[in-house]
């Protein structure tokens, strides 16, 4: 029911407080059915339009009408509901008007004076920054991207590259694995995965040579945290299957990436290794970025490579022949060269991080830097 202003003939304070939240009532209950700006206007008008408005109604037939002695009762009474309904109505129009600078600023809402609400950018984390700038080296040389699951069996991440049940070298990656998993086969429990090789195993099981990519992801080991250790952290692994693929190649793909991650001028150097999943096997070293290699700086010996002029940077190697036979590749015709480097390491070295917590504490302001 539409709300018209009625007449009174009783001006005492309980009748009049009575009429007012009558009126209050019909006009929150109007302004709540509007829905838009023409709506909003034909409401104004209603309520508020200079001859025939509500508000010019109740001041004839409230205050105008009541007698003397009344008067000024009636007008606190009259002005309060003045005040409600203008509240009330100019409070809805920058709803219904969307805010719109101009309207704002017509109304005298908004003063453009006043500091604005600022609203910091997000920055990419550090971690995942680097990780997208080796997987974008790579990428260019033509690499696809692969990816899978954290938590694998113990035939990815171990058997089927060739770590044998029981084998030593399952202890140089100290293994988180779920509980309760006895009754299984071992090569059927679930771990978190050590590292990002089994995603290679799995590439290998869907396709065939010749093969290009690198595998970017998180893995976890039962490390105690410390500023070189973390029991999270990432790696990006990389494949390379085809045939005639030789030590040359992994030799110079590397080089090229060190020098795209680190500038031309760092040189690598190939040391001898050892991984179950491949022979031969590598650790790569650049020359030191601190001291560019010279092992010393600032009149000292440098402490980032311990004079030594070389820093010690990932793991490589020609695929082991008896990975093939875990994937079905015929090892006599292909050949192929993997290599699996750690995200934070090299992210500790480009940004000169000397506390690897610094990356999963979430302080802001560490984390803005990289913005
Ligand atoms: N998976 C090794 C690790 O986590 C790193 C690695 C070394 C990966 C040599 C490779 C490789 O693909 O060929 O320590």
């Amino acid at each position: 029911m539409t709300y018209t202003v009625p007449k009174l003939k009783d001006f005492s304070a309980e009748t009049l407080d009575k009429r007012v939240a009558e009126l209050v009532a019909a006009l929150e209950a109007e302004v709540n059915t509007v829905a838009s700006e023409a709506e909003w206007k034909v409401l104004r008008d209603r309520w508020m339009a200079r001859k025939t408005g509500i508000l010019s109604q109740i001041n004839e037939a409230w205050l105008k009408a009541a007698p003397a002695k009344a008067k000024p009762e009636v007008g606190r009474k009259v002005n309060e509901a003045r005040l409600l309904i203008e509240h009330h109505i100019v409070g809805k129009r920058e709803w219904a008007a969307k805010g719109t600078l101009r309207d704002l600023m017509l109304g005298e809402r908004l003063d453009i004076t006043l500091p604005g609400i600022r609203r910091p950018l997000g920055a990419e984390h550090p971690i995942i920054k680097t990780m997208n700038e080796i997987v974008s080296v790579f990428r260019n040389l033509g690499y696809s991207v692969e990816e899978g699951p954290e938590i694998e069996t113990d035939y990815y991440n171990f058997e089927a590259l060739n770590f044998p049940p029981n084998h030593p070298a399952r202890d140089t990656q100290d293994t988180l694995f779920i509980a309760n998993q006895e009754s299984k086969p071992l090569r059927d429990r679930l771990l978190l995965r050590t590292h990002t090789s089994p995603v290679q195993i799995r590439t290998m099981e869907k396709m065939k040579p010749p093969v290009r990519v690198v595998c970017p992801g998180k893995v976890h080991r039962n490390d105690a945290p410390d500023a070189t250790h973390s029991p999270i952290f990432h790696q990006v692994e990389g494949l390379a299957v085809d045939t005639n693929i030789t030590f040359c190649d992994l030799k110079g793909t590397l080089d090229h990436a060190m020098k795209a991650l680190f500038g031309s001028s760092v040189k690598t150097r190939f040391y001898p290794s050892y991984f179950p999943f491949t022979e031969p096997s590598a650790d790569v070293q650049i020359s030191c970025i601190f001291c560019g290699g010279t092992g010393y700086r600032d009149g000292g010996r440098c402490p980032n490579c311990k004079a030594s002029g070389w820093i010690e940077l990932l793991g490589c190697g020609m695929v082991d022949p008896n990975v093939y036979g875990f994937v079905d590749y015929d090892a006599r015709k292909v050949s192929g060269f993997a290599f699996g480097m750690g995200v934070e390491r090299i992210a500790i070295l480009k940004y000169g991080v000397d506390d690897i917590q610094l990356f999963f504490n979430g302080d802001v302001r560490f984390l803005e830097q990289f913005g």
